[in-house]
């Protein structure tokens, strides 16, 4: 069964703009699961720009859901990572001045300290997830470097599909990527810029286990309302 995961990051951006309490993310997680997630994403930033280290150790307390973690390489961030320990860790890229990540790790040249970070969280009983573009070399790099899962990166097609350009390759290189993870027994998800529309287009990828949506979903949520939004991005992907 595919699963949907949500990011509630931006549920601390709209609190972190007024510098009070309200909405209050721990709240917003224990919310998304009663309303049919499979699972929470945050994302501690280097930057603290939306959840923070006590948001995450709150949020990573709750045994009744499954936490995704996404963090940098950095030394501090990944010991403060096995500190909270959290259900699952993605490691993604992280640059200071970009809005949103951007892209995929670049697993040639980090391939040494991922291996180290990787092992780190193996020992702790983590499920641990690259975050990866879809390409065929990073499949076989990211079993070198034996992680459970990738993320794969869907922020190319999502804007194709916005711009209404043709995602057709776009579509065949994450099928094709997809593929041979699931061959090679490391766990496919995808995530980034995704809405109804990519999701339902994604979800016919039979290989792709989960989905992390974050910005569409709490966005949509201003009109629809939570409860609904989640409801039918479960009726997408389970479709
Ligand atoms: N997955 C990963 C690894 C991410 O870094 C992000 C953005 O933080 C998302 C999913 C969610 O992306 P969006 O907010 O665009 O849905």
């Amino acid at each position: 069964m595919k699963r949907l995961g949500v990011n509630i990051d931006h549920v601390a951006t709209v609190r972190n703009a007024r510098g009070e309490k309200h909405p209050d993310p721990t709240y917003a997680a224990n919310q998304v699961i009663m309303m049919g997630a499979d699972s929470v994403t945050i994302h501690l930033r280097e930057d603290r720009r939306h959840i923070n280290y006590h948001d995450a150790k709150k949020i990573c307390k709750i045994k009744k859901i499954f936490v995704n973690l996404e963090i940098s390489m950095n030394d501090k961030i990944v010991k403060n990572a096995l500190k909270i320990k959290p259900n699952y860790i993605c490691i993604v890229p992280e640059n200071r001045k970009e809005i949103t990540t951007e892209g995929g790790l670049n697993l040639i040249k980090n391939k040494d300290k991922l291996k180290r970070i990787i092992n780190k969280f193996k020992k702790a009983n983590i499920r641990t997830s690259l975050f990866i573009n879809p390409s065929i070399r990073d499949i076989k790099l990211s079993k070198k470097l034996n992680v459970d899962c990738v993320e794969i990166h869907t922020g190319k097609i999502s804007n194709l599909v916005k711009l209404k350009k043709s995602y057709i390759l776009e579509l065949n290189r994450i099928k094709e990527t997809s593929k041979l993870a699931n061959k090679l027994d490391i766990e496919v998800h995808a995530g980034h810029g995704l809405d109804y529309k990519t999701t339902q287009l994604l979800t016919k990828i039979k290989e792709i286990q989960e989905f992390n949506i974050g910005h569409f979903i709490i966005g949509e949520s201003i009109f629809l309302g939570l409860k609904k939004v989640i409801k039918k991005f479960k009726k997408i992907i389970r479709n």
